[in-house]
């Protein structure tokens, strides 16, 4: 298994199913020790730095609370416009600046490498939130984590992945997850958002059984969980393409109970059209609960790399 202290988390393919289920179990552990304790105190007196440049509601403020939850404290900012960026400071300046104040490091930035070139000069351990269409490693954890939760387990379940394939960051790192656990995918999305070739070859490489279509209602029949994604308006050149796009996946209650009322639907959020709010309803209907497990998640990572667990 990895040593995980000192580990920068960067990527979903670096990880070995033994790390996975370290961090998971980890991770449940945590979740029912908060049933009964406020703070868990591991990380006391430990500084995270949140450097979000790019808009996030739960990667960053779990982060946060992931955090505050271990004892320690946080700094950080949640837009590029309020930093020296805006004067002209190099992403590497920044973040070698801000490795002198704290002891981990959450970024979120447009631009894919940009959690590993700050992890190249950086000596906190760093956690990528997002590094534009490229990979969001803590979030296919904690995806995972609640397939667990919710189905009782995630070897061998039928997952469609739906929507923005092409630029979604999330199932990106999520196969990379997923093909330790013998998982069947099915992904869906339009022609011109599909899964990117090079993800596809690794799936093939790995014996993984994948297949693609755009035919959502008969995907989603034999499946365990649909996984929906918003289409990423933000990595779009072409408004036009993206207003084509939009709304091309819009789930409606009827549907998942005619065709697999016994469904998991997940969604990384936020969510624009691609959930109708009836969904919400549902019992199948995890997504808000998979936002509440990135906070255990996301303890279980910082107390790894902080080498306290
Ligand atoms: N799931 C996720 O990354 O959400 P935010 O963009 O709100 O952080």
């Amino acid at each position: 298994m990895t040593e995980f202290k000192g580990l920068d988390i960067l990527d979903g393919a670096q990880f070995s199913r033994d790390d996975i289920d370290c961090i998971l179990q980890v991770a449940d552990d945590f979740n029912h020790r908060l049933e009964t304790e406020h703070s868990l105190d591991l990380l006391r007196g430990y500084v995270l730095g949140t450097l979000f440049f790019e808009p996030s509601t739960r990667t960053r403020l779990s982060f946060e609370t992931a955090m505050h939850r271990l004892g320690g404290s946080v700094v950080g900012f949640s837009s590029a416009e309020s930093t020296s960026t805006a004067k002209g400071e190099t992403l590497s300046d920044t973040i070698r600046t801000v490795d002198q104040y704290v002891d981990l490091i959450a970024m979120r930035h447009p631009a894919i490498g940009s959690a590993s070139l700050a992890a190249s000069v950086a000596a906190a351990p760093v956690l990528n939130g997002g590094d534009g269409a490229g990979q969001h490693p803590t979030q296919a954890l904690l995806d995972a984590y609640t397939i667990q939760r919710e189905r009782g387990q995630l070897d061998g379940t039928t997952l469609v992945l739906c929507g923005d394939l092409k630029n979604g960051r999330t199932v990106h790192s999520g196969v990379e997850i997923y093909k330790h656990f013998n998982c069947r995918l099915v992904f869906v999305s339009p022609d011109t958002l599909r899964m990117p070739a090079e993800i596809l070859d690794g799936l093939k490489t790995w014996g993984i059984d994948y297949g693609e279509t755009t035919d959502l209602a008969a995907a989603i029949q034999d499946a365990d969980v649909l996984y929906m994604t918003r289409i990423q308006k933000e990595r779009f050149a072409d408004p036009a393409e993206y207003e084509r796009r939009q709304g091309t996946y819009l789930r409606s209650r009827e549907l998942i109970e005619r065709v697999n009322p016994r469904l998991t639907v997940m969604h990384p959020l936020p969510r624009v059209n691609e959930i109708a709010a009836d969904v919400d309803e549902l019992q199948g209907a995890a997504y808000f609960r998979q936002a509440r497990n990135g906070v255990c998640v996301r303890m279980a990572l910082m107390a790894l790399v902080a080498g306290k667990v």
